[in-house]
């Protein structure tokens, strides 16, 4: 049994997860996809004007990313499933992450238009390696309470995460954090073109 594949599929399984989506369903706002950037995430679930429902997707798209590379790990040579798989890979965890920002990014459930990985991606990086999920969120968190605006966060943490890895010495995280950060600017494509024009909203306000 090659855990390669299976990981890659709980993953995105578990990233498929639209919680942004599911909870303001819940709580009897609509759907999220017709308000504001249109976006499943965190920022947009703010725009409705519930921080505690922006706060609760927020932890839960990081979770599932976190989870995903928990989950993954237990295939890998330290984990409980070590023994099964005939190929135990040390890097099953970040397989699993990266399935997670595919599910999150291509939900199966939503006809592939899914959200734009920021949250899960931290997820991703807090549980592959803490320092490097840490230092890519204090540049969002940084960024975002200088700027306002939520995707030149995400932007900018995309940018140093790679940087810090290799900073670090660890190419294997910097093409794998370079690999989650194409994904993430690439699902930012309309919030470039907004930044560029000038016209991308700050945090809270009705984009
Ligand atoms: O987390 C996504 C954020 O960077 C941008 O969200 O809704 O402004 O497109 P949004």
């Amino acid at each position: 049994l090659h855990l390669t594949l299976p990981t890659l599929l709980a993953g995105y399984l578990l990233g498929s997860i639209p919680f942004g989506l599911l909870l303001t369903r819940l709580a009897g706002l609509g759907d999220l996809r017709q308000i504001g950037s249109g976006n499943i995430g965190a920022t947009n679930v703010l725009r409705t004007g519930h921080k505690g429902l922006a706060a609760a997707t927020l932890i839960l798209d990081l979770l599932k990313g976190v989870a995903a590379v928990w989950l993954g790990d237990l295939g890998g040579p330290f984990g409980l499933f070590a023994g099964a798989g005939a190929t135990t890979l040390p890097y099953l965890g970040l397989i699993g992450g990266f399935g997670a920002m595919l599910g999150h990014a291509f939900p199966v459930w939503l006809g592939f238009k899914g959200g734009k990985g920021v949250a899960t991606g931290g997820g991703v990086l807090l549980a592959g390696a803490w320092w490097l999920g840490l230092g890519s969120s204090l540049v969002w968190l940084a960024t975002v309470v200088l700027t306002r605006i939520s995707s030149a966060g995400a932007i900018a943490a995309c940018a140093a995460a790679p940087l810090i890895a290799l900073a670090a010495g660890r190419w294997d995280l910097a093409l794998f954090s370079a690999g989650i950060a194409a994904l993430v600017i690439y699902r930012h494509k309309g919030n470039i073109q907004r930044l560029l024009a000038g016209t991308e909203p700050k945090v809270g306000r009705k984009g």
